[in-house]
Order: C-alpha cells, then sequence, then structure tokens
C-alpha cells in the first residue's frame, strides 16, 4: 500500500519554503514539480547533482543516484530527481555547485591526471 510523506523543502536560493505530500513510489522532484513547486534540475537522471539537496531530517532511498558517492550519502545529501521519501522529510537545497565541488573539485589542479605518455618513450 502506497504511504504519503509529509515533505518540507527550503529553497535557499529563492528563500521560499514549501510543503508538500510525497507518494513512496514518487520520486520527491517529480512530486514537487506536480505540486507547483519548482526546484533546481537539469539531467533528472540521478548524474549532475542540479537537484541535490542537505537532508536535514528524515530517511531518504536513492539507489539510482550514481552521481552521489556514498561518503556523500552519509554526509546527508541527496538527489531528489531520484530519491524515494521513507519518512517525513525536511530538505534544503545545497549551494550553487556544492556537491559538484565537494565530489570532484578538490581533485582538480592536484597534477592526478596523467598526460599520455610519447610513444617513443619505453
Ligand atoms: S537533476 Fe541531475 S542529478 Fe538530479
Amino acid at each position: 500500500m502506497t504511504q504519503v510523506y509529509t515533505v518540507q523543502i527550503h529553497n535557499r536560493q529563492k528563500a521560499t519554503h514549501h510543503v508538500i505530500q510525497v507518494p513512496d513510489d514518487r520520486y520527491v522532484l517529480h512530486s514537487a514539480e506536480s505540486q507547483g513547486v519548482e526546484l533546481p534540475f537539469a539531467c533528472r537522471n540521478g548524474a549532475c547533482t542540479t537537484c541535490a539537496v542537505r537532508v536535514l531530517s528524515g530517511k531518504i532511498d536513492q539507489p539510482e543516484a550514481m552521481g552521489l558517492s556514498p561518503k556523500l550519502r552519509d554526509a546527508g545529501y541527496a538527489l531528489l530527481c531520484v530519491s524515494y521519501a521513507c519518512s517525513d522529510l525536511a530538505v534544503e537545497t545545497q549551494d550553487e555547485d556544492e556537491v559538484y565541488e565537494l565530489q570532484f573539485g578538490r581533485h582538480f589542479g592536484k597534477g592526478k591526471v596523467r598526460q599520455g605518455l610519447p610513444l617513443d618513450e619505453e
């Protein structure tokens, strides 16, 4: 049987606060949109992290959130486009590119990417 949860969403960029009802078999982002709440998104596919939020309270299931490392999931981030509510929730939008920076930002400029070796080098 479908369970319906109450999800509070604080959109920090727009300084808006929303309360929506989310069935446990629907993605949170989709439910928000169908209730007239506009939130950031791009791929809708769990890959780009544009829709990432900080989970302030409650439990979320996001088995398809391939764009989010297990470390960041454990740290309380979620991708709303592929997230199911497992309880009542309170979430807030991330800073712009916050999750992307946490995952990838630090690796740039550290010289970890190897350039291809010249072909004649043995
Ligand atoms: S919109 Fe791209 S990960 Fe959710």
